[in-house]
């Protein structure tokens, strides 16, 4: 069978009485990028917050390079918890919605961030250099207070940081937010880039789901907690609901 660097099984999460996720199920294969889309409120916060162990789970397994990460069984006679702290030295990395930049930092010092498990200074030094040649922007405005950048270079950041754990999975929580058309063309650019160069492994999380769905694999759809929807990224762009529901017709 096809190597899963990511497995979902069966996730619940609930809010108080809220129930975000009602038992999705998901895969993404090594190499891959996969797509989830969803509506506003949909739950796609929750579970890449979930895999990341920033919300627990009330049922349900994830699997990462197929061990288990995260499991409870219902009657809580089983439970699995890794520390978040500990996921990105395993390879596994959010870039939150909203970005989670400090803006009062440099742009340097928030990739510095991203490198907080890492105590070899040499690695750090490469990896930083590494980032500057993905994004030269960043070079420019290293010394620069990361407040004073626009909307597209904040998301470029908030990868680069990403980068600088050495990333074999990237959970991306709507990169293209609030960003002009041209920016989020160059964002889904340097998604594929990752993917197809540095053989990053991508969980994408749009409501921009037209070029969301055009770089990826495969992808879901997902609504009010449920998956509704799965297959390869054109079968969705051509599927009439999906096109009724979230490519304006
Ligand atoms: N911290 C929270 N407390 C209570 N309800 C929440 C919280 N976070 C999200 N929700 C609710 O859970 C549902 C899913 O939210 P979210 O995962 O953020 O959706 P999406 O990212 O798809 O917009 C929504 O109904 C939202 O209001
Ligand atoms: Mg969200």
């Amino acid at each position: 069978m096809r190597e899963s660097i990511l497995r979902v099984d069966n996730a619940h999460v609930h809010y108080g009485g809220i129930q975000a996720l009602k038992g999705i199920s998901l895969v993404v294969f090594r190499g891959e990028i996969v797509t989830l889309i969803g509506a506003n409120g949909a739950g796609k916060t929750t579970l890449l917050k979930a895999i990341m162990g920033l919300e627990s789970l009330a049922e349900g397994s994830i699997l990462y390079k197929e061990k288990v990460i995260f499991e409870v069984f219902s009657d809580r006679s089983h439970t699995v918890s890794t520390p978040t702290h500990l996921l990105p030295g395993k390879g596994l990395v959010l870039v939150p919605e909203g970005r989670g930049i400090f803006p009062e930092l440099t742009v340097r010092e928030n990739l510095e961030m991203g490198a907080f498990l890492q105590r070899d200074k040499k690695r750090i030094e490469k990896n930083l250099q590494e980032v500057y040649q993905w994004f030269p922007v960043l070079k420019d405005r290293a010394h620069q207070r990361a407040g004073y950048l626009s909307g597209g270079e904040l998301q470029m950041l908030a990868i680069g940081r990403a980068m600088m754990a050495e990333p074999e999975l990237l959970l991306l929580d709507e990169p293209a937010l609030g960003l002009a058309p041209l920016m989020v063309q160059r964002i889904f650019e340097i998604i594929t880039k990752l993917n197809t160069e540095k053989k990053l492994s991508v969980l994408l999380v749009e409501q921009n789901a037209k070029q969301a769905l055009k770089i990826a694999h495969r992808g879901y759809v997902l609504e009010t907690g449920r998956l509704v929807l799965s297959g390869s990224g054109q079968e969705l762009l051509d599927n009439p609901e999906v096109k009724r529901a979230y490519l304006g017709g």
